[in-house]
């Protein structure tokens, strides 16, 4: 199966994917890295772990459909199967995820419905929250809503810091990811309503 994976910035998501590619470990080809920054990191990551990356600039293309036409063409070109977007910063249009039903999943780093949005760990810690984690969904029409795959929960300790929940969340995303793909890989799962089952 050819998977894609879709990243605006560090790219440390997508470096636990390749390396669990890479140490057989996720039976995936990663086949194409779609960027929107041309100064992201995962840029650089994605030549150093030799595998294909296109940049498509959202404010090089006349609209969102012109940006999402491009990205077709790339997804197409390469047989994509399987789209996961990891720290994307496009909010993706119904037609694209028509096109692409449950076949996009997502990565956040809280546990959904709580906790939406660009900032979820920061504002978890401003909260106060004792207990967060982090969730891998299918993507549908709405921003951090579709149909749960997998979560996992950790717990704030008193003494932590924002950047030490940001580490013990990105330990969690780098674990879960993979694991939502392999599960998605042995094409078992069923989505029925808001449930996955597998
Ligand atoms: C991750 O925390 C992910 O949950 C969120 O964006 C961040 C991307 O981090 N959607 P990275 O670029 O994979 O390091």
């Amino acid at each position: 199966m050819n998977l894609s994976v879709f990243a605006s910035g560090r790219g440390s998501n997508f470096e636990a994917i390749a390396s669990a590619v890479r140490k057989g470990r996720l039976k995936v080809n990663l086949a194409l890295l779609v960027c929107d920054q041309p100064q992201a990191l995962v840029l650089k990551k994605a030549a150093r772990l030799k595998v294909p990356s296109v940049l498509i600039q959202r404010d090089q293309c006349a609209s969102r459909q012109e940006f999402e036409q491009r990205v077709i063409k790339q997804l197409e070109a390469y047989n994509i199967e399987l789209i996961a977007l990891a720290g994307f910063m496009q909010m993706l249009s119904r037609a694209f995820v028509r096109r692409y039903r449950n076949r996009i999943i997502n990565i956040h780093p809280a546990l959904l419905p709580s906790f939406k949005g660009a900032q979820a760990i920061k504002d978890t810690y401003a909260y106060g929250v004792k207990v967060t984690g982090v969730t891998v969904h299918f993507v549908d029409e709405k921003m951090d809503h579709g149909p749960i795959i997998l979560q996992d929960a950790v717990t704030v300790a008193p003494s932590d810091t924002l950047a030490a929940l940001e580490a013990k969340i990105h330990a969690i995303e780098h674990r879960l990811y993979p694991a939502a793909i392999r599960l998605f890989l042995k094409r078992r799962m069923r989505i029925k309503g808001r449930r996955v089952s597998y």
